[in-house]
C-alpha cells in the first residue's frame, strides 16, 4: 500500500515496576526481567499526523532523514526533539517507512507536567503504538499479535521501561525461566490466572518532589556496570520475579507487600551503593514508608509502597480497602506531599487507540 497522508491518535499508560528493571547490556537488553502493573490514568495522548515528503502538501523542513515537528500541550517543545530523534535513528533499520513522511507529532500527558512522574515510559509508547498503526496502513496483512509485539519492541528502543506500558494489566519485560514466551526484546503479557485480590489494585501517588530527576534512568543503568552488588541484585530479580508470579496467581497479599517494598528499596539501595552515589528519596519519602509501615501493622491493612527512581511514592493496596486508605492517605500523608499533590490511579489495560 501506499498512503500520502493521515493520522492516528493513539494514547499510552505509564507503569509501575514491581521487579525493577536497573541495569542494561548493549542495544537496550535489560540486565535483569522485570514486571509491571500498567496504570490507568496516567497516561499520555499522541496524536501523529504524516505527510509524503515529496507530495505537493510541505509542512515543515524535508531535508533531514527524519522529518518531525513536536507540539507539547499545543506549543512547539524543542527539548523533548533529541529525545525523539533518537527513538528514530535507533528504530530506522525496523521502519524504514520513517524516512519517507513528515510528521507532526502532537502530545499531551494526562498528569501535571513536571509532576516528577516519568512521562518517557507513556510518551515513547504512545508514539510506537501510532508508528504500528501507520505500519499496519501500509501493510495491512499483519497481524494484531505483531503489531502489539513489534509496537513493544519499537518502544522498548526508545526508553526500557516503556515496552511494558503497550498492554495491561501485568507485563513481563525479560528473559526468565517460569514465563513463558518471556523476551528481553519487548514485554509480554502476564499469562497467569491474576487472582480476585489484585483487580482494580491501587496505586495513589504521592507526588513528594516534582523536581527535575537529578540522574537520568541512562546514567542511573549504567552504574550498574562494575557495581560492587550487580551479580547477586540480578540473581534476586529473578527470584523475587519466580516468587511475584506464584503470589499474583494465588493473591497472597503479604508474600506481596515483602516483595514490592523489598525491591524498591532495593533499587535505591543500588543508587546508594554505586559511584557516583545518588540518593534520591527524600525526607518526607521517609516519613511517608514509615506511616505506611505504622499504619499496615496497626490495621493489618494490606497496604504497601514502592518507588521508582526518585522520590515519590505509589502506594498500592486492594479496591476493597479504598475508601479506609484514602481516608488515611488524606489525614497523614498528604501532608509530606509538595502543594499536598497526589494522583489516584488503578491497573488498566494498556495502550487505546482513540
Ligand atoms: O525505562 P527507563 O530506562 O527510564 O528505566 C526505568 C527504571 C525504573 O523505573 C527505575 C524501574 C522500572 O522497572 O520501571
Amino acid at each position: 500500500n501506499t498512503i500520502d497522508a493521515g493520522d492516528f491518535q493513539w494514547s499510552a499508560p505509564s507503569n509501575i515496576a514491581l521487579v525493577k528493571y536497573w541495569g542494561k547490556k548493549e542495544n537496550q537488553v535489560p540486565a535483569n526481567p522485570s514486571i509491571s502493573f500498567t496504570l490507568n490514568n496516567c497516561k499520555t495522548i499522541t496524536k501523529l499526523s504524516f505527510v509524503k515528503k515529496n507530495s505537493t502538501i510541505t509542512i515543515g523542513a524535508t531535508k533531514e532523514k527524519f522529518s518531525f515537528d513536536l507540539l507539547f500541550e499545543g506549543k512547539p517543545k524543542e527539548d523533548f526533539k533529541p529525545k525523539i530523534q533518537k527513538f528514530f535513528e535507533r528504530i530506522e533499520k525496523y521502519c524504514p517507512y520513517l524516512t519517507e513522511y513528515h510528521f507532526i507529532i502532537a502530545t499531551e500527558n494526562t498528569f501535571p507536567h513536571s509532576s516528577g512522574i516519568a512521562s518517557s515510559a507513556s510518551g515513547i509508547a504512545a508514539l510506537a503504538m501510532n508508528i504500528m498503526s501507520l505500519e499496519k496502513a501500509l501493510n495491512p496483512k499483519i497481524t494484531a499479535a505483531f503489531f502489539y509485539q513489534k509496537a513493544s519492541f519499537l518502544a522498548r528502543l526508545g526508553s526500557g521501561s516503556a515496552c511494558r506500558s503497550v498492554k495491561g494489566s501485568v507485563v513481563v519485560w525479560g528473559k526468565h525461566a517460569a514465563i513463558n514466551g518471556s523476551s528481553d526484546l519487548f514485554g509480554v503479557e502476564f499469562s497467569g490466572q491474576i487472582h480476585a485480590n489484585f483487580k482494580n489494585y491501587q496505586d495513589t501517588i504521592l507526588l513528594v518532589d516534582k523536581g527535575e530527576k537529578q540522574v537520568s534512568s541512562t546514567v542511573g543503568h549504567d552504574l550498574m556496570h562494575n557495581h560492587p552488588f550487580a551479580a547477586q541484585r540480578f540473581a534476586q530479580a529473578h527470584e523475587n520475579l519466580s516468587k511475584i508470579k506464584s503470589v499474583l496467581e494465588t493473591g497472597n497479599l503479604e508474600a506481596f507487600i515483602t516483595i514490592v517494598e523489598s525491591e524498591a528499596l532495593t533499587l535505591h539501595a543500588m543508587m546508594m551503593t554505586s559511584l557516583p552515589y545518588f540518593i534520591l528519596m527524600k525526607p518526607n519519602t521517609l516519613e511517608i514508608i514509615n506511616k505506611i509501615r505504622k499504619f499496615r501493622s496497626e490495621t493489618k491493612i494490606p497496604v504497601c509502597f514502592t518507588l521508582d527512581a526518585g522520590a515519590n511514592v505509589h502506594v498500592l493496596y486492594p479496591e476493597n480497602v479504598r475508601e479506609t486508605v484514602l481516608q488515611f492517605i488524606k489525614d497523614e500523608l498528604v501532608g509530606y506531599c509538595q502543594n499536598g499533590n497526589y494522583i489516584c490511579d488503578t491497573i488498566g489495560n494498556g495502550s487505546q487507540l482513540i
